[in-house]
């Protein structure tokens, strides 16, 4: 028996999620406890920004790296404190840090992709006493892969024991869907939260549309939907088969263009949640089965708005939470990064490269000792 660690800051940049982990031969990772590190708005501001400005100085980056990292200390040390474990009883924190930049590769000759994430690692494992494993996604990158998603490896190993074609979808920031099965694929399908959040913010300075009640509110702008969907670059993302990731860079509001004075904004929202819908749904009737179960997991599966949307623009799918085969639907990333520093301490592959579109099978991170 061995408990691990996993960390993430996500795409939301709405906080830390801590997961303790309990991995024992021949059963499947267990949740032990998990905890929440909510970001003061100003700070997920600054995160959210950082993703789309080609500005930022590399102090201001090298002081990210760190205050990423403290509050990585912050979030171990609650997760250990309310579990009532001690430090020296975890093998290792599997740590995704915080995206600073994601560009997915799009030549392999000119191998112009790459993935930064922040949150010194040296500096959580001196101040937790704990060996940290970290910066999972430039291994699979080196070898051509897309260093995303690194998820569906996990869903397979504990959601893939399944007669009835399944799926996971991840709405987080950004959505990402794991078709499950003989033949495992994964990619990042567009938006998730991102558009959403971003209009809250900028109408009511709110982070997020609790429980859709402000989207349920609007009707929906058909004229809009017509002006997204036909968006250049984002029109070829979507199109363009897996492999394939995306992040903020591609999926904002002003990516999708700015004219939206005139409009109300509770109609906005209610046209951007059937944007993300879609979005989704088009991926899965393009690349995922055409029936069977959808595993709902990360923020969204709390809207029931942008859930209902989902549900009735795939008919032939059932949606539910994770939470029906046993995963809190809020853990399940950052267990996830728990399983990976398991693989990695293991000398195990934690990517799948029929997902990433790596040349093969990598031992994933960097391991930073205790
Ligand atoms: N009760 C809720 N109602 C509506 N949206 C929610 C709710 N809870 C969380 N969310 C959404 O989920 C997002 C966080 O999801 P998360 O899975 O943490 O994403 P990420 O991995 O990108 O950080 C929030 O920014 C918000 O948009
Ligand atoms: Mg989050």
């Amino acid at each position: 028996m061995s408990l691990f660690i996993g960390l993430m800051s996500g795409t939301s940049a709405d906080g830390m999620d801590a997961a303790l982990v309990r991995f024992e031969t021949g059963k499947a990772p267990e949740l032990i406890h998990a905890c929440g590190l909510a970001y003061e708005q100003a700070f997920s501001q600054q995160l959210r920004q950082l993703a789309i400005t080609t500005e930022a100085s590399v102090e201001e980056l090298a002081l990210l790296d760190r205050k990423i990292a403290k509050l990585s200390v912050k979030a171990i040390r609650q997760l250990l404190a309310e579990a009532n474990v001690d430090a020296s009883a975890v093998s290792a924190i599997g740590s995704h840090g915080h995206t600073l930049r994601h560009k997915a590769l799009r030549s392999r000759r000119l191998a112009d992709g790459f993935s930064w994430q922040v949150g010194d690692p040296s500096w959580i494992a001196e101040h937790t006493g704990i060996c940290c494993i970290a910066d999972f996604r430039r291994r699979d990158i080196a070898a051509g892969g897309q260093g995303a998603p690194l998820v569906p490896a996990f869903h397979q190993a504990c959601l893939g024991a399944s007669d009835a074609p399944r799926m996971v979808l991840n709405i987080g920031g950004i959505a990402n869907l794991t078709v499950l099965g003989e033949h495992l694929s994964g990619f990042d399908c567009g938006p998730g939260n991102a558009l959403m959040d971003e209009w809250c913010c900028l109408q009511w300075q709110e982070s997020q549309d609790s429980n859709g009640e402000r989207a349920a509110k609007g009707k929906v702008i058909p004229e809009l939907l017509t002006r997204w969907q036909s968006e250049g670059e984002i029109f070829s993302y979507l199109q363009q088969p897996p492999p394939k990731s995306t992040g903020r860079e591609l999926f904002n509001l002003q990516a999708l263009g700015d004219q939206l004075d005139g409009y109300d904004a509770h109609d906005v929202l209610a046209s951007l949640s059937q944007y993300t819908a879609d979005t989704i749904a088009d991926a899965v009737k393009r690349f995922g089965h055409s029936a069977g179960e959808i595993l709902v997991c990360g923020g969204g599966v709390h809207n029931p708005d942008l859930m209902q949307r989902i549900q009735t623009a795939l008919p032939n799918h059932q949606i539910r939470s994770t939470a029906s085969a046993g995963i809190h639907p809020d853990w399940l990333e950052a267990m996830a990064f728990a399983w990976l520093a398991h693989q990695t301490l293991n000398h195990l592959p934690g990517n799948a490269p029929q997902v990433t579109g790596a040349d093969g099978l990598r031992i994933l991170g960097g391991i930073y000792p205790a």
